[in-house]
């Protein structure tokens, strides 16, 4: 028999007693390295919301956004070195805590990583699409050479548990979980691979390593519900694209349509077009192009999204994502379950 894999459409979180009064008494802080018994070397977001390391998603002014709003954004590296090392010290300049930036596994890394980390940046992102690899085996030894323990890094993407424990063993602190699942992705249908970022999750945070070495959700989250899923499931962090995209801190022009509708970009990295800007050539074609109507300051975003997760955590009454993963209890809905939890008022014409 083929193993189930399940969907966040597949899932529902049960309510549970709760004594939670209010939501402020929610916590959503995450050690990013809980193995870490130094305090000055702590890194602790207190949100687990991280922007994508997208060329339509984050570069100086989203981190600066994400930090100042409690997560974490990640500049992306589909640049030159010396753009990517202008949005960091862009991004220090505006105060910026933890920067996080992202390199590729072969190429120009070492030097992209070396320029970064002389830069202050003290989280660096292994950025790769089919990250269970020969290559991330080799980038994150040759990281821990030149580096040792002074950076965090984080590493992906994978889709099984296997992949998850090989990236730890290989040297990662934290691995983003999830393939072919986001919403710009058309790797399953390219390529027939991918395992629902839900399960990838899931099957994960049955690993040791999981507690020690953060689980990233990353590809697929699209409502503070699904958020509120992944978490449950063992998600330590998360990663958005499509949650954030259209926002005012996004890179990228707010263009108008014929009906004076305005939209901004966002795109696959392995979109043809996200790789003739950066390299002028495409080699592979695993991603499409969406446009997506503008939706202001990333702040109220961010903030409805906090509030969902807040409330989701309260329905299984914890009140941590640590004390939510302790009580969450997942059912399988049916298609006509999923039917009634969508919204399904029947709009009559008035
Ligand atoms: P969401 O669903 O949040 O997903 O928009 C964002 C994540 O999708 C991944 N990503 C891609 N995956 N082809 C893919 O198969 C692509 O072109 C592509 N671009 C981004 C990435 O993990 C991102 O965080």
């Amino acid at each position: 028999m083929f193993k189930p894999a399940l969907s966040f459409d597949d899932v529902l979180l049960v309510p549970k007693y709760s004594e939670i009064i209010t939501r402020k008494n929610i916590c959503l802080s995450v050690k990013m390295n809980p193995t870490q018994e130094d305090a000055n070397k702590q890194i602790i977001l207190r949100s687990p919301i991280i922007s994508s390391p997208m060329d339509t998603i984050t570069e100086s002014q989203m981190a600066t956004e994400m930090s100042r709003l409690g997560g974490l954004g990640i500049i992306h590296r589909y640049n030159t070195i010396d753009q990517q090392v202008d949005h960091i010290n862009s991004a220090i300049t505006n105060g910026v805590q933890n920067v996080a930036a992202a390199i590729g596994a072969s190429g120009d890394y070492l030097d992209r990583a070396t320029a970064l980390h002389d830069a202050g940046v003290n989280i660096i992102c292994i950025d790769i699409a089919h990250g269970h690899h020969i290559l991330m085996k080799s980038a994150l030894h040759e990281l821990r050479q030149l580096f040792g323990e002074s950076i965090h890094i984080m590493a992906g993407n994978v889709a099984t548990r296997q992949g998850y424990e090989d990236l730890v063993m290989w040297g990662a602190n934290s691995v983003r979980v999830g393939i072919g699942g986001g919403s710009i992705c058309s790797t399953r249908i390219k390529t027939g691979h991918g395992v629902p970022t839900f399960q990838s999750v899931l099957d994960c945070s049955h690993s040791k390593y999981a507690g020690d070495y953060p689980i990233i959700a990353d590809g697929g989250i699209r409502t503070s519900g699904d958020a509120v899923k992944a978490l449950a499931a063992g998600a330590d962090l998360l990663i958005f694209g499509s949650m954030l995209s259209g926002t005012k801190e996004t890179p990228g022009e707010v263009l108008m349509n014929k009906s004076g509708k305005e939209y901004k970009i966002y795109r696959g990295m392995a979109s043809p077009q996200a790789q003739i800007a950066w390299k002028g050539k495409f080699s592979s074609n695993e991603g499409v192009v969406s446009s997506v109507a503008y939706k202001g300051p990333v702040q109220e975003v961010f903030q409805d999204i906090l509030t969902g997760i807040k409330s989701g955590i309260s329905y299984s009454g914890a009140l941590s994502i640590l004390d939510l993963q302790a009580k969450a209890k997942f059912i399988k809905q049916t298609f006509a379950g999923l039917g009634e939890s969508r919204t399904h008022i029947h709009n009559k014409s008035l």
